[in-house]
C-alpha cells in the first residue's frame, strides 16, 4: 500500500547540459514504470532546466535544501516558496552532508521541514548515525533524537507530506551498504517510533527510504525488507543506466 519512491540526490554535480542529457537518457528507460515515484534532486542552478527537461515524464524534481523564511534579507538562501515557484515538488532536508559540513541541526531541520510543508512541498527528511555512533551502540538513540527533533510540533495531518530517509553516514559514498538486515532493523525502529509519536496508522502509512551506496545490485534485497519503501541514491543516480536499474528494482 506504500508506493515505493526512488530519489536521486545529484549533490554538487552536473552542469545544465549534463543535467539535461541525464534526464533525456533516463526518461525513456523508466517511462513505463507506473508504480514507483521517481524524484531527482539537482543543484539549485539546474532545477529550472531539469523541470523543463522532465516535462511530462514521470520524473519529479526536488531541491537539496531550503531555508525556512519565504523572503527577506537572507543572502544566499533559497526559500520553499521559490522552490515551488520553479517547479519543485520535493525537497531534501537534513542530509548528513549538511549536518556535517554546514551546521545543520535538528532545530534547523525542523524549521525547514515545517516551512516546506506549509508551502506544499514533500520533504525527504534525512536521519542517520555516524560510524562512531554505531560502534558505540548509539544508533537508536541518535536516530530517535534526530527524528523527534526534526518532527517536533508537526501535526499528524502533515505527516503524509514527509518521507523519512534513513542514511547511515558510514554507508554514504563509501561503497559500504548497510546489510538488508541492518537497514531493516533501523527502519522498523523508525516506524515504531512514528507509531509512538503519532499513531500506528500514521506509522503504517509513512514511507521510509534507505540511503547509502544503493546500486542496481543491492536494491532488490533492500526493497524486499518489509519496512524499506524506497531509496535515496547518490552516486548511482548520476548515470541514467544505473539509476534506471534501481528504479526498475522489480525487474
Ligand atoms: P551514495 O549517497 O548513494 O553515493 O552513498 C547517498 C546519499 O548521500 O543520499
Amino acid at each position: 500500500m506504500r508506493t515505493p519512491l526512488i530519489a536521486g540526490n545529484w549533490k554538487l554535480f552536473k552542469t545544465l547540459a549534463e543535467a539535461t542529457a541525464l534526464i533525456n537518457e533516463l526518461a525513456p528507460l523508466v517511462n513505463d514504470v507506473k508504480d514507483v515515484e521517481i524524484v531527482v534532486a539537482p543543484v539549485f542552478t539546474a532545477i529550472s532546466t531539469v523541470v523543463s527537461a522532465a516535462g511530462k515524464t514521470a520524473v519529479r524534481v526536488a531541491a537539496q535544501d531550503c531555508y525556512w523564511e519565504d523572503e527577506g534579507a537572507f543572502t544566499g538562501e533559497v526559500s520553499p516558496k521559490l522552490l515551488k515557484d520553479v517547479g519543485c515538488s520535493h525537497v531534501i532536508i537534513g542530509h548528513s552532508e549538511r549536518r556535517q559540513y554546514f551546521g545543520e541541526t535538528d532545530d534547523t531541520v525542523n524549521r525547514k521541514t515545517k516551512a516546506a510543508i506549509r508551502t506544499g512541498l514533500t520533504v525527504l527528511l534525512c536521519v542517520g548515525e555516524s560510524l562512531a555512533q554505531r560502534e558505540s551502540n548509539d544508533t537508536f538513540k541518535v536516530i530517535e533524537a534526530q527524528l523527534r527533533g526534526g518532527l517536533a510540533d508537526i501535526p499528524a495531518a502533515e505527516l503524509p507530506h514527509i518521507v523519512i530517509a534513513y542514511e547511515p553516514v558510514w554507508a554514504i559514498g563509501t561503497g559500504k551498504t548497510a546489510s538488508d538486515t541492518q537497514a531493516q532493523e533501523v527502519h522498523a525502529f523508525i516506524r515504531a517510533l512514528v507509531a509512538q509519536i503519532y499513531s500506528p496508522s500514521e506509522a503504517d502509512a509513512v514511507r521510509i527510504l534507505y540511503g547509502g551506496s544503493v546500486k542496481p545490485e543491492n536494491i532488490n534485497g533492500l526493497m524486499s525488507q518489509p519496512d524499506i519503501d524506497g531509496a535515496l541514491v547518490g552516486g548511482a543516480s548520476l548515470k541514467a543506466e544505473s539509476f534506471a536499474g534501481i528504479i526498475r528494482f522489480k525487474g
